[in-house]
């Protein structure tokens, strides 16, 4: 692979998210998950990698690592910790970070509900409630008020397909319902709305005020690249529908305001293009295998066993550039909608393939540009080794490395040839 540039019009960083990284929080659903034994090895949320109170010598980093752009969450129930009321603390807090991203030049896009609620909002049912909406759509609605004068690039919702299915279907997220179908929908379309209801919001509280930049709302997805393990009718319908429950409901609901079965009908909040992009969380590509047990959403979904070592990362998954040409290109042949690769990373604790992972992935960047598709983001997960939600603190995703006993960061190499990537945009062959 030679060496090869990128244009300076796409904007190089990093992603993470409050509950994975921040520590400190009682008043998150997290906080009480862990308390319940339901993070790896007895984990906590409450440890986080300390960035609340270092967020300081994070974003100096960041910088110093030449990144233009910077994808965070605003935690809820830092802002709202009991209902109808707001934190002033937490309200100050993120102005000063967001405006030290501004001061370094590094452009936020702010996510507003990555996986993590407030524990009243989950005592109420979470995103089964009716008034699940209503509940989030206030907070979006102070957040909005209190930081779109520095804040124009919104991200609603993260990955609503992976939500659904880890809280209702697989258990893993609270409040862990296993096979619980009916809440997948209502979560999924209550999701759908919030998202429409946050993207009008966003942009008439923008306007209304007069805040400069353009406005951009978006969600981010969930792309894996599916393939199908066998040949045949029974073997498409199977990846047909897989495709249509995890992907193209939320594409239909989140782009274009429609609700289709099994989540609904029609137009619930109006006919419209709600995205000013489309944000794209790629990892991996999986192998679907036709089943009949509705438990499994018809069939099941695994990594290609065949893969050698050498191609997996720590967790075992697949690493497959390719996969991120191709559901990008999908989504931009249906859409033609701005594209931000909103997470594309791995766990790699050695940090021995980080680097050509990086640079195998921008290549795919690469070629969806030169192939016409405006691709104008592209945020590496993550900054910061973090909470893997149930998996815990294990996985090590981060571009730095963050000691739990002493909360001190190392930039790993991995770091240091990603951060000559964003200084001169170019991609080199060479990892020294
Ligand atoms: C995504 C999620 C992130 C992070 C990442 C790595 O699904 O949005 O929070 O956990 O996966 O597994």
């Amino acid at each position: 692979m030679a060496d090869f540039n990128l244009p300076k019009k796409l904007l190089l960083g990093s992603a993470t998210a409050a509950t994975q990284i921040e520590g400190g929080d009682k008043n998150c659903n997290w906080y009480q998950w862990s308390l319940d034994g339901k993070v790896g090895n007895g984990e906590s949320s409450l440890t986080g990698a300390d960035h609340y109170n270092r967020f300081k010598e994070d974003i100096n980093l960041l910088a110093e690592l030449n990144q233009q752009c910077y994808r965070m969450s605003i935690e809820w129930s830092r802002i709202e910790p009991s209902k109808g009321k707001w934190s002033s603390d937490g309200i100050a807090h993120y102005r000063e970070e967001l405006s030290l991203l501004r001061e370094k030049g590094i452009l936020p896009l702010v996510t507003l509900h990555h996986f993590s609620c407030p524990q009243w909002f989950q005592d109420k049912g979470g995103w089964t409630a009716d008034t699940a909406v209503e509940d989030f759509i206030s907070f979006c609605e102070k957040v909005v008020e209190e930081f779109g004068d520095i804040v124009n690039e919104w991200c609603t919702i993260n990955e609503p397909n992976v939500f659904a299915n880890d809280t209702y279907m697989d258990g893993k997220y609270p409040p862990g319902h296993f096979g619980d179908m009916k809440s997948y929908f209502k979560v999924s379309r209550n999701m759908v709305i919030a998202h429409i209801k946050a993207y009008k919001l966003i942009h008439r509280i923008r306007t209304e005020k007069g805040f400069s930049g353009e406005t951009a709302v978006g969600f981010a997805h969930h792309l894996a690249y599916f393939e199908s393990s066998r040949k045949g009718l029974l073997a498409s319908l199977g990846r047909g529908l897989i495709t249509r429950l995890f992907q193209t409901v939320y594409f239909k609901g989140m782009v274009e305001g429609q609700l289709i079965a099994p989540l609904g009908s029609g137009y619930p909040e109006g006919k419209g293009c709600y995205c000013d992009f489309i944000g794209v969380n790629y990892y991996s590509r999986h192998i679907i295998t036709p089943t009949l047990n509705p438990g499994a959403l018809f069939g099941t979904i695994d990594f290609d066993p065949n893969v050698p070592d050498e191609r997996k990362n720590d967790l075992g998954w697949e690493i497959y550039p390719p996969g991120l040409y191709k559901v990008i290109k999908k989504c931009w042949d249906k859409y033609k909608l701005p594209i931000h690769v909103t997470e594309n990373g791995l766990p790699d604790a050695d940090d021995g393939k980080r680097a050509s992972f990086i640079r195998e992935h921008l290549k795919e960047v690469k070629h969806l540009l030169d192939d016409g598709v405006d691709v104008r983001r592209y945020y590496y997960w993550s900054l910061l080794d973090n909470l893997e939600w149930n998996d815990g603190y294990g996985p090590r995703f981060g571009l730095i490395e963050v000691d739990y006993n002493t909360m001190e960061r190392h930039v790993r190499p991995s770091a240091e040839y990603y951060a000559e990537v964003c200084k001169n945009h170019m991609v080199k062959e060479a990892i020294e």
